[in-house]
C-alpha cells in the first residue's frame, strides 16, 4: 500500500463548558472529522489523504483546530462549511487557505492574545 500523501488531524476533544480553555468538539459530534472523510471520498482520494480524529492539540482557544502535514498547515475556527474548501484548495490543488490559517504568533505560544 502507497504512503499516505497527507494526513489531517482534527481535534475531536471535548472539556465541560465552563472550562476556560474551552475545546474543539463541544457536542462530541465528530462532525468535522465526519465531513472531511465524506469530502475525501467524494473526490476519490481516500487512500492518499487520511482524515484522522485527534484528541487535545493544544490550541484550544483557536479551535476548533486542524492541522495537515507533512505541511504542517494549522487551521483555526474550522466549521464544516470550511471543510470542502479546505480539502479542494489544499489538498487536492496544493494551495494552503489562507483565511483559515492560526497566527504563527498564535501557535504554541503561552503569550497568545488569545489565551485567557
Ligand atoms: S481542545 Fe482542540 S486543540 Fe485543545
Amino acid at each position: 500500500m502507497p504512503k499516505f500523501e497527507h494526513h489531517i488531524f482534527i481535534c475531536t476533544n471535548q472539556r465541560p463548558p465552563e472550562n476556560p480553555r474551552g475545546c474543539c468538539d463541544p457536542a462530541g459530534l465528530g462532525q468535522l472529522q465526519l465531513l472531511f472523510k465524506k469530502e475525501l471520498a467524494a473526490r476519490g482520494v481516500k487512500g492518499k489523504i487520511r482524515a484522522n480524529k485527534a484528541g487535545c492539540l493544544d490550541q484550544c482557544e483557536h479551535g476548533p483546530t486542524v492541522v495537515v502535514y507533512p505541511d504542517a498547515v494549522w487551521y483555526s475556527g474550522v466549521t464544516v462549511d470550511d471543510v470542502p474548501e479546505i480539502v479542494e484548495s489544499h489538498l487536492i490543488n496544493g494551495v494552503p487557505v489562507a483565511r483559515l490559517q492560526m497566527r504563527e504568533a498564535c501557535l504554541n505560544t503561552q503569550q497568545c492574545e488569545h489565551r485567557k
